[in-house]
This record gives C-alpha cells, sequence and structure tokens, in this order.
C-alpha cells in the first residue's frame, strides 16, 4: 500500500535511507512531501519529492534492499506520475553518476540523461541530471 508520510516512519525511513547516503536523516519539511510503501505494517520504501508550479523534482527514492527488484520502486513513481500529471509537465532528479542501479531503474522508467555536474558530491563523484517530459 502506498500512503503518505506519518511521523512514526521517520526511524523506518531513516533506516531505509542509509541506502542512499550512510547518514541519511530524513527531515520533515512544508515544502516536500513523502510517500511511503508499506508492507504488513512495515515501510518498506519511500520517495521524497518536491513539487513546484510545473514539474516534480525527486529528492529521494529507496526501496529495502530485500524487497528491491520487486517492483516497489515502479509503484512509487507511477503513484507520482499519475497523482502530478495534470499540472506538471516533468520529473526532475540527480543522481550519483557512479549509481548504476539506480540510473538502470531511471532509465528503465523514460528518464533521460540530461546534464552532469562535474565533482558535485564530496567524494568527488558526479552527479548526472535525469529528465522524464510526462507530456
Ligand atoms: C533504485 C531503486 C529505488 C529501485 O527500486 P526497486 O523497487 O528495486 O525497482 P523496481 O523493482 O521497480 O524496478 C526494477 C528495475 O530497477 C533496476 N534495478 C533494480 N535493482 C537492480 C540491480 N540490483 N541491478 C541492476 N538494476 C537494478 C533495473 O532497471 C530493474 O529493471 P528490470 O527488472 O527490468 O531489470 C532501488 O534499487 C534502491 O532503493 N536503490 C538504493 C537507493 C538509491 O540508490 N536510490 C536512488 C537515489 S537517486
Amino acid at each position: 500500500m502506498i500512503r503518505e508520510y506519518k511521523k512514526e516512519d521517520k526511524k523506518q525511513i531513516d533506516d531505509i535511507g542509509q541506502l542512499i547516503k550512510s547518514d541519511y536523516i530524513f527531515k520533515e519539511s512544508e515544502q516536500s512531501k513523502c510517500l511511503v510503501f508499506e508492507e504488513n505494517n512495515i515501510v518498506v520504501g519511500f520517495m521524497v519529492y518536491l513539487q513546484t508550479e510545473d514539474n516534480v523534482e525527486i529528492y529521494d527514492i529507496a526501496v529495502k534492499e530485500e524487497y528491491q527488484q520487486n517492483a516497489i520502486g515502479t509503484k512509487l513513481l507511477t503513484y507520482l506520475e499519475l497523482a502530478i500529471q495534470a499540472s506538471c509537465s516533468k520529473i526532475i532528479l540527480e543522481v550519483r553518476s557512479d549509481n548504476e542501479k539506480a540510473i538502470s531503474f531511471y532509465l528503465g522508467k523514460g528518464f533521460i540523461k540530461k546534464a552532469v555536474r562535474k565533482k558535485y558530491y564530496q567524494d568527488g563523484e558526479n552527479a548526472l541530471i535525469m529528465i522524464k517530459e510526462l507530456w
């Protein structure tokens, strides 16, 4: 089941978020929103995004390792696309250039590589800007 974030989810999201960054901490904000994927009362995946006037930026998406490759990431993305499609024409995100799994996921979902931000991350890794045009 996909639902909106509740305060009680924070610990589980922080734990899953460490797949993205070892010191991941989910920060609640007025602007960004968080969707969670729950199975048997356990949060197994989440997505954080920011919707602006005509586009959406995905900040984070992660699925617990043992639940990966079961279409949970796909379902989170599809849910977001359906929710925003009337008002937003594109989805934007940035991903580490060495994150092959995530890049392969995004390419499979119709994102294209748009630009590279050289040495964007603290360890010198590049960031890849990816975009999906919805209409
Ligand atoms: C990216 C991520 C959210 C995808 O979630 P998921 O639920 O596993 O994805 P789905 O099952 O819906 O989609 C599977 C697709 O993702 C990609 N993928 C997922 N796991 C993969 C792996 N181990 N190796 C290569 N590609 C992989 C493939 O393109 C795959 O398509 P295929 O099954 O046709 O080969 C998940 O891998 C994850 O949590 N990664 C760690 C966190 C992260 O790096 N997030 C991105 C931050 S920008």
